[in-house]
């Protein structure tokens, strides 16, 4: 993580992720470890298996246990893309909340300009459901938001992971 941050590429770490290597150590510490241990969600570092490097982050947040419902995000190295690394995460990581994480629901926003990242959420098995207009304000521009889900209860079909080419 502090390898990530002295290169100064942020789009492989989490959101809210410092900004110096000297607070790396504290933000592992009261933002990570404590977002877990509040059952708030996770920060997952996405490592390739061949060279146990991390390419990336997930992470699952704004979980609500009552509703069995969490949103999933994920961000790759840019030298990392391509790979299909943020597909297979995003896959792995659904079913998981699914199945052992005991949620009903996994959702992913995604902006709808963010052309890989709906590709991301179409090949993981994520099921698109419709767009929040106008939601998300960012320099005083205002985006539109597609809403994907991969839910516990649906028939197989509902959770496919789409072919790789
Ligand atoms: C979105 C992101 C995580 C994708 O990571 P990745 O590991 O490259 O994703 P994958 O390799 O699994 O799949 C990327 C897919 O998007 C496609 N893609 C990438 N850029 C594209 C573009 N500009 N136009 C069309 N398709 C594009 C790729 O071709 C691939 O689809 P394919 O397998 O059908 O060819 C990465 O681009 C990223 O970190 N972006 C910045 C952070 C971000 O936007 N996170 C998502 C927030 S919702």
């Amino acid at each position: 993580m502090a390898a990530f941050v002295a290169a100064g590429d942020r789009t492989a770490l989490p959101p809210g992720s410092p900004g110096a290597v000297a607070d790396v150590d504290g933000w592992l510490a009261d933002k990570v470890h404590q977002r877990r241990l509040d059952g708030e969600g996770v920060h997952l570092a996405i490592v390739e298996q061949a060279t146990d490097k991390i390419v990336g982050s997930i992470g699952l947040r704004d979980t609500d246990w009552e509703a069995g419902r969490t949103e999933i995000g994920y961000g790759v190295h840019t030298s990392q893309r391509g790979r299909g690394y943020a597909t297979e995460a995003a896959h792995a990581v659904g079913r998981w909340a699914l199945t052992d994480g005991g949620m009903r629901r996994v959702q992913l926003h995604s902006r709808v300009d963010n052309v890989a990242s709906l590709r991301v959420a179409e090949k993981a098995g994520y099921q698109r459901e419709g767009t929040l207009r106008m939601v998300e304000q960012e320099g005083g521009e205002t985006y539109d938001l597609a809403v994907f889900s991969m839910i516990a209860t649906g028939t197989p079909t509902d959770n496919e992971v789409a072919p790789v080419r």
